[in-house]
């Protein structure tokens, strides 16, 4: 069974999840990975974060949009580059993306998707034979529109495997579908687009609607993301 969900998630237990968060925080996990960074290490609170201060881990933080004051960078994929991250650890905490990984716990596996890495995390979930819950992290526990159309770009890609769409995989491929001759230019007017847009890093919003530009799956293992080997 294939289910885009928003929180609250269900039947979690029995089920691979992907967590999905375009805008901009499984993007900016995907590229930082695919980059080289050691481990990326999700937490919810800003305060978790700084705890890792004396670490040596670099810290990531951002809320509504913006870099928290006084970290070293926060969920820009343009932070996430080779220079920046390659052989570090990074401990993040977004508006919603890490918060969504936190809530996923109890899943069997927590992937991480992305437009970044569509085509190989498809290839590796038509591999298994296991449910697949494609956690959309939204905006502050509401439906947003980037989310639900990857979760709808994964279900029409996994199409040919043998799962079986439920009701809300359908609607997600259906604006999948409606969307992507134009994705930039549907997703322009979703409400965290308007956001990023007024904090002037419309960059951000069309560098993460790319497809197919990294390979890296990003696993949780423990309390961190690693490759997926
Ligand atoms: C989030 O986790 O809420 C987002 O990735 C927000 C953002 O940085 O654009």
């Amino acid at each position: 069974c294939l289910t885009p969900a928003l929180l609250p998630l269900y039947d979690i237990e029995n089920s691979i999840v992907v967590v999905i968060d375009i805008f901009r925080a499984t993007s900016s996990i995907c590229y930082g990975i695919e980059n080289g960074a050691d481990a990326i290490i999700p937490v919810s609170h800003v305060e978790e974060c700084a705890a890792y201060q004396v670490s040596g881990c670099l810290l990531a933080a951002e809320r509504d949009g913006k870099v928290v004051e006084g970290f070293d960078f926060g969920n820009s994929p343009f932070s996430y580059v080779a220079e920046k991250v390659q052989g570090k650890t990074i401990v993040l905490t977004t508006t919603n993306g890490t918060h969504a990984i936190q809530l996923s716990r109890s899943a069997k596996q927590i992937l991480i998707g992305s437009f970044f890495n569509l085509t190989a995390l498809a290839d590796y979930l038509a591999s298994t034979s296991q449910n697949v819950l494609l956690v959309c992290a939204g905006w502050k526990n509401k439906f947003n529109l980037e989310d639900t159309i990857f979760a709808g770009a994964m279900v029409n890609k996994l199409r040919p495997a043998a799962y079986t769409p439920d009701d809300s995989s359908i609607a997600a491929e259906d604006l999948y579908l409606l969307a992507k001759d134009d994705l930039r230019g549907y997703l322009k007017k979703t409400s965290h687009s308007e956001r990023l847009m007024k904090l002037g890093i419309e960059a951000d919003i069309s560098f993460c609607l790319n497809t197919d530009i990294t390979t890296a799956i990003p696993v949780l293992d423990g309390d961190k993301l690693i490759k997926l080997k």
